[in-house]
C-alpha cells in the first residue's frame, strides 16, 4: 500500500516536473530516418561497391572533417549530419554498413548517391541511359525501411508512439533523375521526367505515413543552373542565358518548376493526411543567398568554382573530377561553397542547414532544436 502510493506521487511530481523542464522539450526528435541521394548518402553507396564511382572511398573526400573518406560526397558533414547534431542525435549509420553493435534506434540513413525518384526501368526504357550509377531508387530504399522496421519497433502502438517522435526525410531525390534526362534529353524531355518524379516523391510519402511517420520533411531541388557540372556542360557563348550570379537561367527555371510541382503535391497530402506534419525544405531559396552573394556568406572563393577538380573555368573537367588523376583539392574549402563540381563543401552545408534549422527555409518550421550549430 505504502509503495503502491509512493509510486503515484513520484509519476505524478515527474509528470509534473517534465512539463515544466521540457517547455521547448530538450529532443523534440527520437530518431532520424533519411532517404535520398548523395545529397545525404553518409555511407550507402561507398558499402554497395561505388564501382562506378570509387574516389568516394580516398582522400580528399572527407578531408576537412572526418579525415577519412566516408562515403559522403564532400570534404566534410552533409546537412544531414548538421540536422543530426541540431537535434543531439548520432550521425546517420547507412543501411549497407549496419552491423550488430550499431544503435539503430537513433535513426538510419537509407541515402544512396547517385540515387534516382523514379527506377531504373523508366530511364532505360526511355532510352535516357544504358545502366544507372545505382540502382538503389527511392522505392528501393522504402523496401529497406520496411525491411528493418520490426527491428525498430514491434507493435503498431510502440510503433506509432515511436515514429510519431521521429524525422523522416524524404529527399533531396529527383536530382540525378534530371542528370539523366538532362545530359541525355533535350529540355522538353527534362520537362516531362517532373510529374512521374513528383509522383514516385508522393508515392514514397504516402507509404511513409501508413507505416507510421508523422513528421516529415520533403526538400525540393538545388538552383542546378548555378552547378559547375550543368555551367560547364551547357556552356553558353550568349550572355543572356546567365543570370546576374552567373547562372544557367533555363536551368533554374526547370528547378523551380519542379519545386513548384513537388509544393503543389505537397499541400495534396497535407489535405489528405491531417494528421501528419509535412515540411517542405526550400534548398533552392537557402541556396540562393549565397549564389547572388557569395563573399558576404564567408565564400571568398565565389560559390561557382569548385574547390577540388581538374581546371576550366568552373574547375570542373569530366575527365578529371575530383580525385581523379589531373585534379586536385583548394587549400581551403570553406571559402568554396562547391566540392567537386556536382557537391557541396561542409560549410555550403552547414550553411543551408541553419537555414533549414533556425531560419526561413522549411515551412512548415523544424521543432525547436536543443543545440546550436556553431
Ligand atoms: C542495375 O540493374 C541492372 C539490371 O538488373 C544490372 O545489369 C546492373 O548491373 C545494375 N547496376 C548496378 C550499378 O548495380
Ligand atoms: C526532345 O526529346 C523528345 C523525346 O526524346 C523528342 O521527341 C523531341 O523531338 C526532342 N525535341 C527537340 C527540339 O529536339
Ligand atoms: C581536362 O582534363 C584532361 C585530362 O587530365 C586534360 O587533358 C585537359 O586539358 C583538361 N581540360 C581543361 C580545360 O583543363
Amino acid at each position: 500500500m505504502k509503495i503502491y502510493i509512493l509510486l503515484v506521487i513520484t509519476s505524478f511530481t515527474f509528470g509534473f516536473l517534465e512539463k515544466v523542464v521540457s517547455n521547448p522539450s530538450p529532443r523534440p526528435y527520437k530518431a532520424i530516418f533519411n532517404l535520398g541521394d548523395s545529397l545525404s548518402d553518409t555511407g550507402n553507396f561507398l558499402a554497395s561497391g561505388a564501382i562506378l564511382f570509387p574516389v568516394i572511398g580516398k582522400p580528399p573526400y572527407g578531408q576537412t572533417f572526418f579525415k577519412r573518406a566516408t562515403g559522403r560526397c564532400s570534404d566534410g558533414r552533409l546537412m544531414i549530419d548538421f540536422i543530426a547534431e541540431a537535434y543531439e542525435l548520432p550521425y546517420l549509420p547507412p543501411y549497407l554498413a549496419l552491423t550488430k553493435d550499431k544503435d539503430i534506434q537513433r535513426g538510419v540513413n537509407f541515402a544512396v548517391a547517385g540515387a534516382t525518384a523514379l527506377d531504373a526501368k523508366f530511364f532505360i526504357e526511355a532510352g535516357l541511359a544504358k545502366y544507372l550509377w545505382t540502382n538503389n531508387s527511392l522505392s528501393i530504399q522504402l523496401g529497406w525501411f520496411k525491411k528493418l522496421k520490426p527491428s525498430l519497433c514491434t507493435t503498431k502502438q510502440d510503433c506509432d508512439s515511436y515514429f510519431k517522435r521521429s524525422l523522416f526525410l524524404v529527399g533531396e531525390i529527383g536530382g540525378n533523375d534530371y542528370n539523366y534526362a538532362a545530359i541525355a534529353g533535350n529540355i522538353t524531355q527534362l520537362q516531362a521526367t517532373v510529374p512521374p518524379v513528383v509522383e514516385a516523391i508522393t508515392a514514397a510519402i504516402n507509404e511513409l505515413i501508413a507505416e507510421g511517420a508523422r513528421e516529415l520533411l520533403v526538400p525540393g531541388n538545388f538552383p542546378i543552373g548555378c552547378s559547375a557540372l550543368y555551367l560547364t556542360l551547357f556552356r553558353s557563348e550568349n550572355k543572356e542565358d546567365y543570370d546576374d550570379s552567373g547562372c544557367l537561367k533555363t536551368f533554374n527555371g526547370f528547378a523551380e518548376y519542379h519545386n513548384k510541382e513537388l509544393k503543389l503535391a505537397l499541400e495534396t497530402l497535407r489535405k489528405k493526411n491531417p494528421h501528419a506534419r509535412i515540411l517542405y525544405a526550400d534548398y533552392y531559396g537557402a541556396a540562393k543567398r549565397f549564389f547572388h552573394a557569395p563573399g558576404h556568406h564567408g565564400f571568398t572563393n565565389g560559390a561557382l568554382r569548385a574547390c577540388c577538380g581538374g581546371g576550366g573555368p568552373y574547375n570542373f573537367n569530366i575527365s578529371a573530377r575530383c580525385g581523379h588523376t589531373g585534379s586536385k583539392a583548394c587549400a581551403d574549402p570553406s571559402t568554396y561553397a562547391n566540392w567537386d563540381g556536382i557537391h557541396l563543401t561542409e560549410a555550403a552545408y552547414r550553411y543551408i542547414a541553419k537555414g533549414l534549422i533556425y531560419g526561413p527555409f522549411s515551412y512548415p518550421p523544424l521543432k525547436i532544436s536543443p543545440n546550436k550549430i556553431a
